[in-house]
């Protein structure tokens, strides 16, 4: 056995309101009982230019920095996060664009998304841009990048 570093995961629960949103983010740390807790915390705001800022404040906790799927939050999760780096792999070598924006937007009809462990990023940003659809276009396009710029060769 090795001492494991406990996960102290503060995710989520795309609990939407009108006024405000609530997303994850994970610290990691020890408590006493051995088990990864979870804690909501204000969705965070970014700017809808950067990819790589928003991967790092929204996706990372479960998907890792990296996008190989062992961020912080991971191990507190059912079902594990995909590796997002494999994408194209899996997708015959062409990168599925529309898939990954669909899935971030909550419209892709994927299971995990929208479920308790998977926020519904659509309504999010939507709440984020105040509700300016050309906003939340922007961030789910830069977001759909960023994850392009990670894939495997
Ligand atoms: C609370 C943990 C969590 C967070 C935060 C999270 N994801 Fe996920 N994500 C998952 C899980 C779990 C799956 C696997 C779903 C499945 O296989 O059923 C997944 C799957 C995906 C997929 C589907 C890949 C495929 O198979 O086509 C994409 C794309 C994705 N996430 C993008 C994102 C992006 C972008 C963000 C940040 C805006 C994000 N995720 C934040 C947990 C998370």
């Amino acid at each position: 056995m090795f001492t494991k570093k406990l996960v102290l995961a503060l995710i989520i629960t795309a609990l939407v309101l009108f006024t405000g949103a609530i997303l994850a983010q994970a610290q990691t740390g020890n408590d006493q009982a051995g088990t990864t807790t979870i804690k909501h915390v204000p969705i965070t705001s970014t700017s809808p230019v950067s990819g790589k800022d928003m991967f790092t404040a929204y996706c990372a906790v479960c998907h890792g920095a990296d996008g190989k799927g062992a961020g912080p939050a991971a191990s507190a999760l059912k079902t594990p996060p995909t590796d997002l780096t494999s994408l194209s792999k899996n997708n015959g070598g062409k990168f599925p664009s529309l898939k990954v924006s669909a899935t971030i937007r909550g419209e892709g009809g994927f299971p995990a998304h929208g479920s308790k462990e998977m926020p519904v990023w659509g309504a999010l940003f939507w709440n984020l841009s105040g509700g300016h659809e050309s906003e939340v276009q922007q961030r789910v396009v830069n977001l759909t990048k960023y994850i392009e710029s990670l894939q495997a060769k």
